[in-house]
């Protein structure tokens, strides 16, 4: 079903691929299109003619360049490094600063007293919110919402480019299984479908339709390809995968991102099958610069070019700029060997002149879209005004309210706002840790507690901190991470005295993110003793989760009442999760990773190929573990609780043949049967039994998010077609085999009504 196309004003473009998001719901997405010819100069997406006036202005440009100052555009600096001397020689751009009149300041000087007059183009990792932070990006796909992820970016877009910024280092579209990894909080989650559809918004959002306009930035996915997957969930660790799963699993984020309009991008530190990211000739020029007819630059991560001498693939600095601008990277982030040793190369033919102009038409081509030559200033002395604005501050509080899963649910909660309230937990009134990770410029002074959150709907409210858990690296673990037990009493003596309870626990905002990996992924310290404390007291209680990675929560499961996984919510924390808490906001947010019950489960993830002997645990000879009484993980992909309750009936498809062309729509009905109001998500999934290559066991191809009023049914239909049940086989192309497809729908990943349909050669 193709409703509401978005196009692109100026650079218009259609999306190819088809999906659609109009409040909240995605219907249809199709899968990614190999093949095609080389982009040429300018020429750009298909759907996306390159304009010829600027592609004028570049090529004028490039002939009056040296070849000095082509190479010093192909040079990224962070905040530490950029000074008069560099802005004036004319370096490409510039990252992480953040004062706007600093900002101005080397704008001046490379506009005004640089040979050429190029303006540099800021950049920053703008995450989850510039100054005003949204919840974490795991969080917001827990919304399974694109305009939870559409808000965010709008209003993250407008601040950072207030402040004078042009680009962005988002969104991090990389699919993981990998819970150990810390920086699983910076993506979607597990699913490339789910993936696709939140990269996309953001992408829009960020850049519009003219990512020239005051409050818009261009974008940068990162990290290509497949960062998401570090063997042990080890940052930056070495990737092995086959062709098909980089292909199904990993590609589709980024291709969305792109075909949304995505206009740079940043190779990755790790390496695929031996072939370090920024060096990896395949996926820059071949699949991204060529397949995708992707005509912006690519930079590298952080020190990524000189890396290629630890990675094992380039002898020395001069080397690592041969393989790294080769294989397409287009500018090196923080290392030098591009200005160092470009000349050199080019001397000894190791390195052609057509390849550095490729990469400096890009950067170019991308500076002149962004409108810098224009409008190279920012108003800063008006930068700060244009951040924390009401607008954006209401938008933060419902998306955290919306990102937010119910995972567990006895009846105690909503908790009842006429009772005493007692707020438990180090994380309780904690400020710090609610931005989470990649916090932008957010300030801790403008975060809302818990207890806070809580105190303004429920007056009487008190708080008992337990035990303390420090935001330090590395952490002491007997200091730092709840590791005394010297404040229980006085956390049992507040629940005593209260009429319920409500426990905030978790992980730091520094244990999620970069170079964050956890080999034991249970809660920090003592925090499960906190909790079997409280248990004992006979109090009802809730456990309030705040992390950035799926944990392991057996016991927390074992022992709590209720449990709500509010992951980092940004700045308003405290409001949303007391929203959520009295009732005032159903939880209608679904998993967006699979929870394991144990780190030894780990990868274990919803989508996976089925094996010659399917897990059983009641008997030996299969793929099971001897010490995990069942194959289930802890809570499933797609899950998520509410505080009414649905029923998904009445499954139908259009057609039991999906023909040459053709499409079958599948229709099911949602009701509320409950006594609230309240969100469901609609989750269709299809299997492909037989296939040439074993296909997942399921795949999610369409999800909508729908409110119900108590007794209220609605319909909802997805519309599937050859490019949603084919996939991409070990040569990474993509096939579309006939046979039989199962369908099922249902509001998690797991049971849910079946049906099926055949597709026809
Ligand atoms: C390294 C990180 O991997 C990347 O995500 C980030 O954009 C750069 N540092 C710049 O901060």
């Amino acid at each position: 079903m193709r409703v509401g196309k978005r196009t692109r004003g100026r650079r218009q473009r259609g999306l190819g691929w088809r999906w659609v998001a109009l409040a909240g719901s995605v219907l249809a997405l199709s899968a990614l299109v190999a093949g095609g010819a080389v982009a040429a100069g300018g020429g750009g997406h298909p759907s996306r003619p390159a304009n010829p006036g600027i592609e004028a202005k570049v090529h004028a440009l490039l002939a009056q360049m040296t070849l000095d100052e082509k190479l010093k555009q192909l040079q990224l600096m962070a905040d530490w490094q950029i000074n008069d001397v560099e802005a004036e020689k004319g370096v490409g751009a510039v990252f992480s600063l953040t004062n706007p009149e600093r900002i101005n300041h080397f704008q001046h000087v490379a506009v005004e007293q640089s040979r050429l007059h190029i303006p540099l183009l800021f950049a920053f990792d703008t995450i989850h919110g510039f100054r005003t932070i949204f919840p974490i990006p795991l969080a917001e796909a827990s919304s399974f919402d694109p305009d939870v992820a559409t808000a965010d970016f709008t209003f993250a877009a407008r601040e950072t480019a207030a402040t004078g910024l042009k680009q962005i280092y988002s969104p991090m579209v990389d699919i993981s299984h990998e819970p150990r990894w810390g920086r699983i909080s910076e993506g979607a989650g597990e699913d490339p479908y789910l993936g696709s559809v939140m990269a996309a918004a953001r992408v829009q959002a960020a850049q519009g339709s003219d990512y020239s306009a005051a409050d818009k930035v261009v974008t940068s996915p990162k990290h290509f390809a497949a960062y998401g997957q570090p063997e042990g969930g080890r940052d930056y660790n070495t990737t092995d995968m086959s062709e098909q799963r980089l292909w199904n699993l990993y590609l589709p984020p980024f291709k969305a991102a792109f075909d949304a309009g995505a206009d740079t991008a940043m190779c990755s530190f790790n390496a695929i099958n031996g072939v370090a990211g920024c060096g990896n000739h395949e996926t820059e020029t071949e699949i991204l610069k060529k397949q995708w007819h992707f005509d912006g630059f690519i930079e590298s991560d952080y020190t990524a070019v000189a890396e290629l001498i630890n990675h094992g693939v380039a002898a020395d600095g001069a080397d690592a700029a041969r393989v790294a601008l080769n294989a397409g990277t287009d500018m090196e982030m923080v290392s030098t060997n591009y200005v160092d040793f470009g000349k050199q190369l080019l001397n000894g033919h190791e390195i052609s002149m057509h390849q550095i102009d490729d990469a400096v038409r890009r950067i170019l081509r991308v500076k002149f879209r962004a409108g810098l030559f224009e409008h190279p200033y920012v108003d800063w002395q008006q930068a700060e005004s244009k951040q924390l604005l009401p607008d954006a501050v209401a938008a933060a509080r419902k998306a955290a309210g919306r990102s937010m899963v119910l995972l567990k649910n006895d009846g105690t909660l909503p908790l009842d706002p006429t009772k005493s309230v007692a707020v438990i937990g180090p994380l309780g009134n904690n400020q710090h840790d609610m931005l989470g990770p990649w916090w932008g410029v957010g300030r801790d002074q403008d975060a809302v507690t818990v207890f806070n959150g809580i105190k303004a709907q429920d007056p009487s409210a008190t708080f008992a901190e337990g035990c303390q858990i420090l935001d330090k690296d590395p952490p002491d673990p007997p200091n730092d991470e709840c590791g005394s037990d010297a404040g229980f009493d006085a956390a049992v003596a507040a629940a005593q005295t209260a009429d319920q309870v409500v426990l905030a626990l978790g992980e730091t905002r520094g244990e999620g993110g970069e170079a964050e990996s956890r080999s034991n992924i249970d809660l920090p310290g003592k925090q499960q003793e906190l909790i079997d404390r409280i248990k004992a007291t006979g109090k009802p209680f809730v456990v309030v989760l705040f992390n950035g990675r799926p944990l392991t929560l057996q016991k927390v499961d074992a022992a709590a009442p209720a449990i709500l996984e509010a992951w980092f919510p940004g700045v308003q924390a405290g409001n949303a999760v007391a929203d959520v808490l009295f009732g005032n906001v159903n939880p209608g947010g679904k998993l967006p990773v699979t929870f394991p019950r144990n780190v030894g489960q780990v990868p274990i993830y919803y989508n996976h190929e089925p094996t010659g002997r399917p897990c059983d645990p009641t008997f030996k000879w299969n793929s099971r573990y001897r010490d995990i009484p069942t194959c289930a993980p802890m809570y499933p992909f797609g899950y998520g609780l509410s505080y009414t309750t649905f029923d998904i009936s009445n499954l139908r498809l259009s057609s039991d043949t999906m023909r040459p062309n053709g499409s079958v729509t599948a229709w099911v009905d949602v009701k509320n049967t409950g006594s609230r109001t309240g969100d469901d998500v609609v989750q269709l999934y299809i299997h492909d039994p037989v296939a040439t290559i074993s296909q997942p066991v399921r795949r999610l191809r369409g999800f909508q998010r729908v409110t119900l009023n108590p007794g209220q049914t609605k319909t909802v239909s997805f519309t599937l077609d050859r490019d949603d049940v084919g996939f991409y086989d070990n040569s990474g192309k993509f096939v579309v085999e006939p046979g039989t497809i199962d369908v099922y729908a249902g509001d998690s990943s797991v049971g849910g009504l079946t049906d099926s349909f055949t597709v026809t050669p």
